[in-house]
């Protein structure tokens, strides 16, 4: 090689070297202004600015970045503005958007954490035939089925036979076995639950006896697991060990209040503990649609609804349009979280229904019943604490869920509901 060939060598080596370094400068001074916007630390943040008008925030990206299977989609939901509420009362009113779980709903959390402890128990043996019984209003079945499959286990879902078309309809396309039975009383043996448990014993002292009949011995005996997330304690514990925990995060601890209504009992007391524990200030605040007995039952210690005296109910469980809150018993997740409980909010379903076709109008969020009670209450409770507040409800499914019901104008008409779009939040009184 030549001196000058080595010169050239030598000075593009020199010059390459300069633009990677100067290239490097330029990448980390990028990232260095952009990784604080993508992952907010403590204390960044601000209140909204503008007039209704949302800002775009990049996404923050929930872990793993790879998804090994469904199971791995569940949970790390963000939370969003509610900005039409949060301008209207001057607090920072924001919901966890559950609805982005893989099934649509917080039930994936419960489900997955149902699953995993029976499987750690070996009441569900992954690669045999082991089947997930349940008795449910729809969104933990379909969120059951929907992890079942990933597991490789079967599906058999007892429910009322009045619950909104579409839940049917989709926990078929799961591969579910669906059995619909009348509505009963909780006393009735009959009851969506008793009978959930009862197939679940069936299958597995069947699947057993043919295991032992056949010589088994290597634990690979399907079992039938009733999954119970009533009495379960599982259910508050994945609120307790994920829902709670991600709020408290997403929000820096800076909360004053967590709002949210109750079927199991499992979102408000599991989210209500683990805010508590981290915070005994925060307010956690029932919201209850009417029918329910829950209300009284935090004010006055008792189980008590109107629409329950003799000769007025309409309906067998709660007497109301909205799905999947409000209960009239005491469950094991209910009494479990219930000492974390402040206060009680009772909706009707006249608010339920006009704020969620205020919310699909003014915010662009297109929500289902249980949701539309949860903002009708988190409204009241910002309305009360005054502005500069923050108040932190849930979302826990979307309309699409409840297209032929709560979100059918004929329907709601026909229970003397009015289904137009309000002009104002005056519907809330
Ligand atoms: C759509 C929906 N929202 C809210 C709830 C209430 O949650 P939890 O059972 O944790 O009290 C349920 C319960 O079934 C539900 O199905």
């Amino acid at each position: 090689m030549s001196f000058g060939q080595g010169l050239t060598t030598r000075s593009s080596f020199l010059y390459g070297t300069l633009l990677g370094l100067l290239g490097g400068h330029v990448i980390l001074r990028l990232l260095y202004r952009l990784l604080p916007r993508l992952v907010p630390g403590p204390g960044q943040w601000r209140k909204p600015e503008g007039h209704g008008v949302p800002r775009v925030t990049p996404t923050i990206l929930a872990q793993p970045l790879i998804a090994d299977s469904v199971c791995d989609l569940v949970g790390h939901t963000p939370l969003v503005r509610i900005h039409s509420l949060s301008e209207a009362t001057g607090c920072d009113i924001l919901a966890k958007a559950e609805f982005l779980n893989p099934a649509g709903s917080t039930k994936d959390r419960v489900a997955l954490a149902m699953i995993q402890e029976a499987e750690k128990k070996g009441k569900l043996v992954p690669g045999t035939a082991s089947t997930i019984f349940e008795g449910t209003v729809g969104s933990t079945g379909i969120s059951l089925a929907t992890l079942a499959r990933s597991r490789g286990y079967g599906c058999h879902i007892v429910m009322p036979d009045d619950q909104a078309k579409e839940k049917y309809e989709l926990l078929e396309r799961l591969g579910a076995t669906v059995e619909r039975v009348r509505p009963a009383s909780i006393v009735d043996s009959n009851h969506f639950v008793h009978v959930a448990k009862r197939r679940a014993e069936e299958f597995d002292a069947t699947s057993l006896q043919a295991y032992r009949e056949a010589g088994g011995t290597d634990g690979q005996c399907a079992r039938g697991y009733f999954a119970d997330q009533f009495e379960n304690l599982t259910n508050h514990r994945a609120h307790a060990q994920t829902t709670g925990p991600e709020i408290w995060a997403q929000t820096s601890g800076r909360l004053d209040a967590f709002v949210a209504g109750s079927g199991t009992g499992g979102t408000i007391g599991g989210v209500g503990s683990h805010l508590k524990r981290r915070a005994p200030n925060v307010r956690v605040i029932l919201a209850d649609p009417q029918g329910s007995g829950l209300y009284n039952r935090v004010r006055h210690g008792i189980f008590y609804a109107s629409q329950e005296q003799e000769g007025t109910r309409k309906r067998h469980q709660v007497d109301t349009v909205v799905e999947g809150v409000g209960n009239n018993r005491l469950t094991r997740n209910f009494s479990q979280g219930e000492a974390h409980i402040d206060q009680a909010i009772r909706v009707s379903d006249a608010e339920a229904v006009r704020m969620a076709r205020w919310l699909s109008h003014r915010d662009g969020l297109f929500i289902g019943s249980s949701t539309a009670v949860n903002c009708v209450a988190a409204l009241r409770v910002a309305r009360s604490m005054g502005p500069g507040h923050r108040i932190v409800t849930l979302m826990c499914d979307s309309g699409h869920r409840h297209l032929t019901k709560f979100w059918d104008d004929a329907y709601v008409e026909a229970h003397g509901l009015d289904s137009s779009i309000p002009e104002s939040l005056s519907f809330v009184a």
